[in-house]
């Protein structure tokens, strides 16, 4: 039996309401004696259309701390999907615990079963913690969900189109700075080898730059050993590099980092680079042009909407491309009205929602 507390229409809610933002259109928190899941699903916003957004299956400490990080995950989710241009809101869920130890078939169609009953305002997708073949799971309870194996009629793993937006993301950086798009020639770092990082080196290299690379894992540096002119490092941040490609952790946009970056760019696919907020003015001090995240690693989320309308893989990879375009008006925004990267795309994201409220209302 799925009992749901929802926050947004008054209910008792689970957790103090001082933490639940009043910009969010709907909070729902859910829980299933019978399987264990303990999930809170957060629509952001509508007003482009339903709240697309993964869902995050972690062992938070505390309910709290799963409140703030699914609030904060489908704000960026609506931002994410505006910058992209999609037909698409912003949501997320949590479903809180370790996957290892309580995720269960059962388990996921119970959260299915919740997904279903929101109506389709929201859908949902993997994250950190599920896979392609849980959402196959969900999808068994739920129509709204998108992620899924191909084998299940989904569009699989993100990570190629994820690198490849990033790619196009970074060649507008580039005509930015240096006034052509080529990365031929110049030095890149890219940080973290895994699904992305991996597909992005490819790319790099077949456009002729020079890439040095790093990896905490012996496995994922091993996996790239066959590119005999990829040179790897300890830490790419230490290196001599004109492009710094963060694609492995958050959080590692640091005020002292950016004091002794080399690099004229700061593009990658890793989700919320900025260590704080207030780093983004170093940057910008500093001369350095960033890339938000969220506008670099839209890809995966392209992807996803495009596996929704049932688009065909050429389809989705032009528009996956077209993250460029959006990079180079928002770069060119930032320098006109002497603002950051972040703020010029959050003038851009309110600017679409007022539009689109307005043409709603007409
Ligand atoms: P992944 O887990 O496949 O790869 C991450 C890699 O980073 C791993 O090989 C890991 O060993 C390495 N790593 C961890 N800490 C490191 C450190 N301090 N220095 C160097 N390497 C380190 O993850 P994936 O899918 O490649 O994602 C990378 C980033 O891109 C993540 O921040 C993710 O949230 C973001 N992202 C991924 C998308 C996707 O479709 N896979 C979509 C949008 C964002």
């Amino acid at each position: 039996m799925l009992v749901q507390a929802d926050v947004a229409k008054g209910a008792e809610p689970e957790v103090d309401v001082d933490v639940v933002t009043l910009s969010h259109d709907q909070v729902v928190h859910a829980r299933d004696r019978a399987t264990g899941l303990r999930a809170i699903v957060a629509i952001h916003d509508t007003t482009l259309g339903p709240a697309l957004g993964g869902t995050r299956f972690y062992p938070y400490i505390d309910e709290r701390r799963a409140l703030q990080d699914v609030l904060r995950l489908s704000q960026g989710m609506t931002h994410k999907a505006a910058l992209a241009g999609l037909p698409l809101g912003g949501g997320k869920a949590v479903i809180l615990g370790d996957p290892a130890q309580l995720k269960t078939r059962d388990l996921l169609r119970a959260y299915g079963h919740l997904v279903e009953s929101l109506g389709g305002r929201y859908i949902t997708a993997a994250d950190v913690g599920t896979t392609s073949a849980d959402m196959d799971v969900v999808g068994e309870t739920t129509r709204h969900v998108v992620a899924r194996t191909p084998r299940a009629g989904g569009s699989g793993d993100s990570a190629p189109l994820t690198a490849y937006g990033t790619f196009y993301a970074m060649r507008a950086a580039a005509q930015h700075v240096w006034g052509t798009p080529t990365l031929a020639g110049r030095t890149i770092g890219v940080e973290g080898l895994g699904k992305v990082g991996y597909e992005l080196v490819a790319l790099l290299l077949a456009d002729g730059a020079a890439v040095v690379a790093s990896d905490i894992s012996t496995a994922a540096t091993t996996r790239a050993d066959h590119w005999t002119d990829l040179r790897i490092v300890d830490d790419v941040t230490r290196e001599n590099i004109e492009v710094y490609a963060p694609c492995a952790m958050g959080g590692t946009v640091t005020a002292p980092l950016v004091d002794s970056l080399s690099a004229a760019i700061i593009c990658g696919a890793a989700n919320n680079q900025m260590a704080h907020p207030n780093v983004e003015e170093s940057i910008r001090r500093r001369g350095i042009t960033w890339v938000p995240d969220y506008v670099a690693n839209a890809g995966g989320l392209i992807q996803v909407a495009g596996e929704r309308e049932r688009l065909d893989r050429d389809t989705v990879t032009r528009q996956v491309g077209r993250i460029g375009d959006t990079v180079q008006e928002l770069l060119a925004g930032a320098q006109r009205d002497g603002i950051c990267a972040g703020a010029a795309a959050d003038a851009m994201v309110a600017g679409r929602l007022v539009a689109a409220r307005r043409a709603q209302r007409a």
